[in-house]
């Protein structure tokens, strides 16, 4: 992948647009008309976690926003904004958080250093971190504590999403909308579910 060079983006584009047309002619006519996914995606920025890819849906097929580490504060309106689009308009029925196992976010986060402006971002993990401070110190292999973490994160921006005002109301309206926590394996490429799904009920 190190070779390729921006020019051939455009190629590669050309080729992946040319084989979609085949298989289907009017996939894009179609998708240009109007977009129904059934999912939202949080996941972190990592270029190794691409939604699409790794739950085989085309264009189309998922509503995505990754920041850093997957973080889902009361305060970002970015995030925010992508739940209320997601919920109210296009009426998703599944809200999943994606984390990842080796997170860098996550592991800089407790690493206990200085890393620039991001600390102020990776202050959300550290406070989940607090909460759950015997149980990680109880971990004494640094990258198997980074990995708890990261699946502490994933269930603590779950719990996030659920106390939104977006996900609240929709929920007193009777909107049927699944909450999810799952986390991906970079070394085989699977998903896990962590088992925190929850429907508001
Ligand atoms: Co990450």
């Amino acid at each position: 992948m190190d070779n390729i060079g921006l020019g051939n983006l455009f190629e590669n584009n050309r080729s992946w647009a040319a084989a979609l047309t085949d298989s289907d002619p009017d996939f894009f006519t179609r998708l240009a008309e109007q977009q129904q996914p059934k999912y939202l995606w949080i996941g972190c920025a990592d270029s190794r976690v691409p939604a699409n890819e790794i739950v085989g849906l085309a264009p189309g097929g998922v509503f995505v926003h990754r920041n850093i580490a997957n973080v889902v504060v009361h305060s970002d309106l970015n995030c925010l904004s992508v739940i209320q689009y997601a919920v109210d308009v296009l009426r998703v029925e599944h809200i999943i958080v994606t984390g990842h196992y080796s997170c860098g976010g996550v592991a800089a986060a407790i690493d206990g250093g200085r890393h620039g402006l991001i600390d102020n971002w990776l202050r959300h993990i550290q406070d989940v971190a607090e909460q759950h401070r015997d149980e990680l110190d109880e971990i004494t292999d640094p990258a198997q504590r980074v990995n708890k973490m990261c699946e502490l994160n994933v269930i603590a921006q779950v719990n996030n999403v659920a106390r939104t005002t977006v996900v609240q109301d929709a929920w007193d309206k009777g909107q049927e909308i699944a909450l999810h926590g799952w986390i991906y394996d970079l070394r085989d490429g699977l998903l896990r579910d962590l088992n925190v799904t929850t429907t508001g009920e």
